[in-house]
């Protein structure tokens, strides 16, 4: 039997990210609920803002067309996410939004947020540990692209104190959330066909 293909997505590329903290944590969770997970950075799929008169002239850029077809060889997607202003931050947002516009051959649209699992999560140096960055998040995967996302969801606050010296978290209960969360995810990605 196949081990289902989990896509980790960091929404913040800041050097030191408690996202990024987040993400590497839910790496070595993954890979220890025996999916076979794929760790990116979105550092490495730069993309102007979307501008349809750019998207017009010259196409969807390829980083676009890169992460789309990432996500769309995994089974399942998790996301963490930082909160600005309340809402999702902009590299993120700015990053959903191309790949949406990525349409290969034939395929219908929203391609990549169809046919795998999304599972959210959120590190935030505030009190509420990015939740509403979440409900934006969610807002946009599900009702904007379609995605079927898990409704748990794992949020962190407090995040400058969250993690101790080897990347885990140091509240047990917190650890104890992302561990159900990732197994959950890994079960439903394990049904994909
Ligand atoms: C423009 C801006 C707006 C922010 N708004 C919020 C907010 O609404 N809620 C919150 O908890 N943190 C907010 N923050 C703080 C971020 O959560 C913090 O910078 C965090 O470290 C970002 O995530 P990262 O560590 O993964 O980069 C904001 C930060 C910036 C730069």
């Amino acid at each position: 039997m196949r081990l289902p293909k989990v896509l980790v997505i960091p929404g913040s590329i800041r050097a030191g990210s408690y996202n990024g903290r987040l993400a590497a944590l839910a790496v070595k969770e993954l890979a220890l609920a025996d999916a076979e997970v794929t760790h990116i950075s979105l550092a490495d799929y730069p993309l102007p803002i979307y501008d349809a008169d750019e998207e017009a002239r010259s196409g969807v850029p390829r980083n676009a067309v890169r992460l789309k077809q990432m996500m769309a060889a995994h089974d399942g997607v998790l996301i963490t996410s930082p909160e600005y202003n309340a809402s999702l931050a902009p590299l993120l947002k700015n990053a959903i939004d191309w790949v949406s516009r990525v349409r290969e051959k034939d395929e219908p649209a929203l391609a990549a947020y169809r046919g795998r699992v999304f599972s959210l999560a959120s590190a935030s140096p505030g009190r509420f540990g990015g939740v509403r960055s979440l409900l934006a998040l969610r807002q946009v995967l599900e009702v904007g692209c379609g995605a079927l996302v898990l409704p748990e969801q794992v949020c962190i606050p407090q995040a400058e104190h969250a993690f101790d010296e080897k990347g885990n978290l140091s509240n047990a209960d917190a650890a104890g959330e992302l561990r159900q969360l990732i197994r959950r995810l890994v079960e439903l990605a394990g049904q994909i066909p």
